[in-house]
């Protein structure tokens, strides 16, 4: 039996800044932001979109009856948590209106939660040839306003159904982890915004990187021959890169410039959303999807998981017959050229904008925001979610 994903969907909060903007603003080269990080536009999430939101409308994208039906596990990945008890699966689950006797539950690891989720998705799917898993890697990324961070920030969520005899990517069993204790990047329970050691982390997600895939050649045999594309966790789209150069000297010219060519395609969603954690790898995998125009059934493409902290996993998939029909570049391209600009100042004030955390009470404008999953206010110390549609 083939297990993979079979629908996959993507959204982004509706505002967004330019990065040469918010270069000019910080006395920087514009050049540094748009080259040596690789970033162009940032999503910036407004107060009425969290984590759960920000999936529940990713998950929207994707969902008809029948999945409403027959999805009986939904893991949610995710390092923006709303509470430290309460799953947002089980929000999640309410909003989009999935039968009661399903599982829902919450995953921790950095930005290796998504990844980690389809993984246990695969064995439940195995024991379950009917079931369908709704997995969600969903994150709004801070460092904070004037960090070396900011730039590497951003905001969104993709929602994925795994199940048997997947539309899109079936995924192989050939995978290579690995987990070491490392403090490059973590976010105390206290802190609303990362803390990074930002050269350190660079080193160590190229480490995980070469470990994970000698690893994976030495179990499986494998070359860079073997795949069609390799797409990265892109906390910022020069990452992916710095870490492909490492390897590509042990390929042909024809796989050097192959895995080049893929990967630029696979950086274009993200250079306009920047870093979503938990989602990022999965962005990437659509964006080559989605805007690649030579991919076919039966390739195979590589993946490279990173969580700070820190796991790091390769694995693979292979593309399936019919596999664009199943996918949403249409609505992709709708919800990007639907976003607004907002200026660094709008930004700043956004990004301060939060909601509280002393039990007041709160309304929220629910009408400026275009998703149609919101939070509408907080009553209580309890976030009110609202479904437009209901
Ligand atoms: P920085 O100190 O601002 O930047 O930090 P830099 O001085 O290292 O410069 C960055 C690049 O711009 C360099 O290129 C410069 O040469 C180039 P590189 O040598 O790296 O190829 N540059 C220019 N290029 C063109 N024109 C110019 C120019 N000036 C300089 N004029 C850093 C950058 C990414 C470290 C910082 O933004 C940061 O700390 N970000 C957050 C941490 C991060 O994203 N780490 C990535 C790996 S860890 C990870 O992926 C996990 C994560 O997603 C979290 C999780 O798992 O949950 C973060």
């Amino acid at each position: 039996m083939r297990i993979g994903i079979d629908k996959i969907g993507f959204y982004a909060p509706h505002f967004f800044v330019d990065m040469e903007k918010l270069a000019e603003a910080r006395g920087v080269d514009p050049a540094k932001y748009t080259i040596g990080i690789g970033q162009e536009k940032m999503a910036v999430a407004p107060i009425t979109q969290d984590a759960v939101t920000l999936a529940a409308n990713a998950a929207l994208r994707i969902i008809d009856e029948e999945d409403l039906a027959k999805i009986d596990l939904v893991i949610f990945g995710t390092e923006s948590g709303i509470d430290n008890s309460k799953s947002g699966a089980v929000y999640v689950h309410d909003l989009l209106g999935i039968q009661e006797h399903a599982r829902c539950i919450e995953l921790k690891q950095a930005c290796y939660g998504a990844t980690a989720g389809i993984q246990l998705a695969k064995g439940h799917v195995a024991l379950n040839p009917e079931s369908r898993v709704l997995v969600l890697g969903s994150d709004i990324s801070r460092y904070g306003i004037g960090t070396a961070g900011e730039v590497t920030q951003g905001a969104g969520a993709v929602a994925m159904i795994i199940s048997a005899e997947p539309r899109i990517l079936a995924l192989e069993n050939e995978s290579s982890y690995l987990t070491a204790d490392v403090m490059d990047f973590w976010r105390p329970i206290y802190s609303e915004t990362a803390f990074v050691d930002g050269k350190y982390s660079n080193e160590q997600y190229i480490a995980f990187f070469l470990n994970t895939w000698e690893e994976f050649k030495a179990k499986y045999g494998a070359t860079l021959s073997d795949f069609e594309a390799i797409c990265f966790h892109l906390p910022y789209t020069k990452m992916g890169l710095k870490a492909l150069r490492e390897v590509l000297d042990e390929g042909s010219e024809s796989d050097r410039e192959r895995l080049l060519a893929h990967y630029q395609t696979s950086t274009i969603y993200n250079k306009i959303v920047g870093n979503i954690y938990t989602g990022s790898l999965y962005l990437s995998l659509l964006s080559l999807l989605e805007l690649s125009h030579d991919l076919k059934a039966g390739d195979k493409i590589g993946l490279f998981s990173y969580g700070s902290g820190a796991v790091g996993e390769f694995f693979a998939g292979t593309l399936q017959d019919g596999f664009k029909e199943a996918l949403a570049a249409a609505e992709h391209g709708k919800l990007f050229a639907g976003r607004k600009e907002v200026t660094v100042k709008e930004y700043e004030e956004i990004f301060s904008h939060v909601l509280p955390v002393d039990g007041s009470n709160i309304e929220l404008d629910v009408e400026s925001d275009p998703a149609t999953i919101c939070i509408e206010g907080m009553e209580d110390n309890k976030r009110i979610y609202l479904n437009k549609t209901r």
